[in-house]
């Protein structure tokens, strides 16, 4: 008896903290304070909890708080968002059920995730497809993407736009020059096909797996290394077990952020032009602050130990032109798509 009452309590709580995303707001005194009044005039909103993978020191962190903020206040109150970090909710895959059950309403995602749902992602996520920071954001501001984003919403949620992760690289117990210097090294990689045939032809072996098991997985050494951007080598203290960070430069993931679809079909039209209007400056602001993050990224990783590699990267570049002939020959849309982010380089 006391099991099956402390199970109904269990599930209660549960059931508050996922559904009960909304609060009553006063809007007559100072919309989007948390005044609970019960008069026709109050407004509900509506909180989005969002689960993201890393900490509150994240760049996208902050920029989705600010986002939150602002949204809170153009909205009058109606929407405000919850940021839950450091994968609490789960990691990102499980996140993206989440929001697709609606049990939560938003997450960030890195695209191998949504490439899950239609293979056509895989051409924004191809190694070496974006020149610079400047390339890929124009890639992802100017609208070319927006018909590939449109092609998931029937999975449950709507991908609203992109941030940038900047660039990755590779991260081992010994500087990683050419290729042949990746050979037998099980380097972890995103949990995507074309990530692991990615490491593959750059000379490794590519080892699919979420990002919370790799710290512990290279320490035993059952990994060689991981390959990421500066910010989450050193948020994660990654340069503990693999000191050697080398400029391979080899991709530049996008990190998609989703939200619910009904969650967002059912936002007013003014309100979706506020949120979207937002989500775009967001971006922007992103990408602005991206640079600034990685020089006091690698301050924190020299300061422990970390020594970063300059190298040739044309080798790695030239070991991986069959994945872009795969991909690209893989749809229509694929190869149109590859063209016009390319042209976009120049
Ligand atoms: C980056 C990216 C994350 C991703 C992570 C990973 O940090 O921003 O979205 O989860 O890499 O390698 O898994």
């Amino acid at each position: 008896m006391f099991k099956k009452i402390m199970s109904i309590l269990i599930v209660g709580i549960m059931l508050i903290s996922f559904v009960g995303c909304s609060k009553t707001n006063d809007t007559s005194t100072d919309a989007g304070t948390d005044v609970d009044v019960d008069t026709p005039a109050a407004v509900t909103t509506q909180v989005l909890k969002l689960s993201f993978n890393q900490s509150e020191n994240h760049p996208q962190y902050k920029a989705l708080e600010t986002f939150g903020k602002h949204l809170e206040e153009e909205t009058g109150g109606a929407y405000a968002i919850e940021i839950s970090p450091n994968a609490l909710l789960g990691d990102q895959r499980a996140s993206s059920e989440l929001v697709q059950s609606g049990a939560i309403q938003m997450a960030v995602v890195g695209n191998p995730i949504v490439e899950n749902f239609n293979k056509d992602f895989a051409v924004i996520g191809l190694p070496y497809i974006y020149d610079s920071l400047e390339h890929q954001k124009e890639v992802f501001t100017s609208g070319i993407l927006n018909e590939l984003f449109a092609s998931v919403s029937g999975n449950g949620f709507e991908v609203v736009g992109a941030f940038t992760a900047g660039s990755r690289n590779v991260y081992a117990d010994k500087a990683i020059e050419k290729p042949a210097d990746l050979s037998g090294y099980k380097i972890r990689v995103m949990e995507s096909d074309t990530m692991k045939k990615m490491l593959d032809y750059m000379g490794g072996i590519g080892t699919p797996m979420a990002q919370g098991e790799v710290y512990t997985a290279v320490q035993q050494g059952v990994l060689e290394g991981g390959e990421n951007n500066e910010v989450t080598y050193v948020d994660l203290k990654h340069y503990e077990i693999a000191p050697y960070f080398s400029y391979t430069q080899h991709l530049m993931v996008p990190d998609l952020i989703i939200i619910n679809n009904n969650i967002y079909a059912g936002m007013s039209n003014e309100n979706k032009e506020i949120f979207n209007r937002l989500m775009n400056e967001t971006i922007e602001n992103q990408f602005a602050g991206w640079n600034d993050s990685v020089e006091d990224a690698k301050k924190v990783a020299i300061e422990n130990g970390a020594t970063f590699v300059e190298l040739d990267i044309r080798p790695f570049q030239e070991n991986v032109t069959p994945l872009h002939n795969e991909v690209t020959a893989s749809s229509e849309k694929t190869k149109k798509l590859y063209d016009e982010i390319r042209t976009l380089a120049q």
